[in-house]
């Protein structure tokens, strides 16, 4: 991923200057944005520009993994820890020595996770799982959230070490301005990656991405471009060919949701909206369902009902 981050409205360029600032020092970071905004590129760009650089840049999302295997994961353990442990193992801080560590979804960390991440952060001092003795390593945490840390169930003193600099990331609805630079640059990567001529947009096209609202951000926008070009052979995309939604069909959509609907369809749509928010990820997904992870995996059955 390269980190050249494209753009020139405000909020972007605050965003870039704190980060430039933050490279130049130790500090932990904490990135907020909500999804595709370009939080990892934004970590990516300071370790980049920061004296690790030259050191490795690992990247941990915690909402991926249940909390035993995050932990071995994060840590390492020894040969024998638990069962399927049949041989050492480094863990992602040991890979990360004298780099930095990036911690996404970090709101999704349990709380006994939680408090040896603290520990370590305070003293450069870790276990592997299994073992007795202490291991060290000079990490540089930065952190990524697109939840509020504060008032929940996440641990106060973990998010005053990790929250020394915070960078917020602007959503793309409060960046127009930068709609057309990243439409433009997506048009040339994707040009160029599918060996096509140079691609363009018409002025429909260009009208109906400055009134979209982008839930999924930048990696909603790029994938738009990208599904369109693919689809479509000619050089000039329009909007029709953009397949966005009308602000119409939007608005016939949320009346249609407000109808009173079948406990179990309701029930179904919670749940194959959690689990794609999640990008496939069940333990991850039923977290946020406050259910167990069983439940979805059950939930092949569900669908045949449907
Ligand atoms: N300013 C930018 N210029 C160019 N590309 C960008 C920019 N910001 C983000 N991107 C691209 O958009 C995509 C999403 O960015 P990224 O993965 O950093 O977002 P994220 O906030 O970490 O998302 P998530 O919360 O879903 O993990 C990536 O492909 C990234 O390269
Ligand atoms: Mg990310």
């Amino acid at each position: 991923m390269d980190c050249n981050m494209i753009g020139q409205s405000p909020l972007l360029i605050e965003a870039l200057e704190r980060a430039d600032k933050a490279a130049n020092s130790a500090a932990r970071v904490l990135v907020t944005g909500e999804t595709g905004t370009g939080k990892e590129m934004l970590a990516r760009r300071i370790h980049a520009g920061s004296r690790r650089a030259m050191k490795p840049f690992v990247a941990l999302n915690c909402a991926s993994l249940s909390p035993e295997l995050m932990e071995s994961e994060l840590f390492g353990h020894v040969k024998g820890a638990f069962t399927t442990a049949l041989r050492d193992h480094g863990g992602l801080v040991a890979q990360a020595d004298g780099g930095t560590l990036f911690l996404d979804e970090i709101a999704e960390m349990a709380p006994a996770l939680q408090a040896k991440l603290l520990r370590f952060i305070e003293t450069g001092e870790y276990r592997r799982v299994g073992e007795a003795s202490l291991r060290r390593a000079d990490v540089r945490v930065i952190a990524a959230t697109h939840r509020d840390l504060r008032g929940g169930d996440f641990r106060d003193d973990l998010y005053f070490r990790l929250a020394v600099v915070t960078i917020a990331m602007p959503p793309l609805r409060d960046r127009a301005a930068d709609i057309p630079l990243l439409a433009a640059h997506f048009l040339t990567a994707i040009a160029a990656q599918e060996n096509r001529a140079p691609l363009r947009l018409d002025a429909s096209a260009l009208a109906a991405l400055q009134r979209h609202s982008w839930p999924g951000n930048i990696r909603e926008l790029h994938n738009t471009l990208y599904s369109a070009a693919v689809m479509h052979d000619g050089d000039t995309l329009t909007a029709a060919m953009l397949a966005l939604p009308a602000l119409e069909d939007s608005m016939k959509l949320m009346r249609e949701a407000a109808k009173p609907q079948p406990l179990w369809r309701v029930e179904q749509a919670a749940i194959d909206a959690a689990i794609d928010y999640c990008g496939g990820n069940i333990p991850h997904a039923a977290r946020l369902l406050e259910v167990s992870p069983s439940t979805l995996y059950r939930r092949p059955k569900n669908r045949a009902r449907v």
